[in-house]
């Protein structure tokens, strides 16, 4: 044994307070930004098939969720307003009224110190479901721009401390960022979800967020998840026009990609755990096939020790309460 030569890493594991001392990567509640469905009518409470313990909420039911999220300290929302009525040019997403104003009006009335994040698309609010505005089949760049402006000017109105786009139009940070100081709003930072790659992974979102489009594909503006070095473009020009964070999404299947524009920007990195992330942890769990909490809590961690600062997470209000536990 003693001409052995090797290392002993067992040393450092020892014993469960040894094993804190040694650990390099923590998930917090305060890490937790909580993604939130909001519809209009009245008295509604009704959960999204494909992710459950999610649900869409009308603005009079909305309250019983935000006290829960801030009972529970997380720090921060992101509001998804899904409207009844869309049209070509989704009017809905920069009308003063939308549900996502009301909602975000609402939230910040209701709980001040909640960081309300604002969604900035117009994929809801169209009927093509598409994130631009289209002729003959093609979604329109520079058209598009003004429109996400004018949507992230009435998301600020209304109050959000925070905005989010996620459109991925050329440019639409820069076009958001003028629009906002021209209103009056250069303190309010932009969150970019410019690292945004075509992804099955978004299917129940759009079940939830009634935005699948109805013709064609996302994928001329939204990233091919073949490509690396290309996030590092996106999110060079992102940060260029003025972006203060950087959503990358979706997170899992991308933990090298969260990594490689940790390493390469220096502004806070958000890792977006999206919707079919959720649900197929879900359905596992509901089956008893994986300890849901051990599974979520796990991999909430490991996009932390890819580099991400900032979790947007549907597990967000669970895993707040199982870290209490522990
Ligand atoms: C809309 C938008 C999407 C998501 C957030 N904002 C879907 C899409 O681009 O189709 C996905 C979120 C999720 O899957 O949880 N632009
Ligand atoms: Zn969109």
């Amino acid at each position: 044994m003693t001409e052995l030569n090797f290392r002993r890493h067992r040393r450092l594991r020892g014993s469960a307070n040894i094993r804190s001392m040694v650990r390099e990567t923590s998930v917090q509640k305060e890490d937790f930004i909580y993604p939130i469905f909001v519809v209009e009518g009245e008295n509604v409470k009704e959960e999204i098939s494909s992710m459950p313990g999610v649900f869409h909420f009308s603005l009079d039911r909305l309250g019983e969720e935000l006290d829960e999220v801030v009972s529970l300290g997380i720090p921060s929302v992101i509001l998804f307003g899904v409207p009844n009525e869309k049209d070509a040019v989704g009017s809905q997403a920069y009308h003063d009224h939308g549900i996502t104003q009301e909602a975000i009006r609402f939230a910040k009335d209701r709980h001040p110190d909640l960081v309300v994040i604002a969604d900035t698309c117009l994929c809801q609010y169209t009927d093509h479901g598409h994130c631009g505005v289209i002729e003959n089949g093609v979604i329109l760049n520079d058209e598009s721009l003004d429109l996400l402006a004018r949507t992230a000017v009435s998301q600020a109105k209304a109050g959000a401390d925070i905005i989010a786009p996620s459109n991925m139009m050329d440019g639409f940070v820069a076009a958001i960022r003028y629009g906002l100081d021209q209103a009056g709003f250069e303190n309010t930072p932009i969150m970019s979800y410019g690292v945004k790659y075509s992804s099955a992974y978004y299917g129940p979102f759009r079940e939830a967020a009634h935005s699948t489009p109805q013709f064609g594909d996302r994928k001329t503006y939204q990233m091919d998840p073949a490509n690396r070095l290309e996030a590092l473009r996106e999110a060079g020009s992102d940060i260029e026009e003025g972006a203060d964070f950087m959503i990358v999404k979706p997170a899992l299947s991308y933990l090298d990609i969260i990594r490689e524009v940790r390493d390469n920007f220096d502004v806070p990195i958000v890792a977006y755990n999206v919707s079919g992330e959720y649900a197929m942890v879900k359905a596992a769990a509901l089956n008893g096939w994986v300890d849901e909490k051990q599974i979520v809590l796990e991999t909430l961690l490991s996009m932390k020790r890819a580099g991400a600062d900032i979790l947007m997470t549907y597990h967000a209000k669970d895993a707040a309460r199982w870290l209490e536990e522990k």
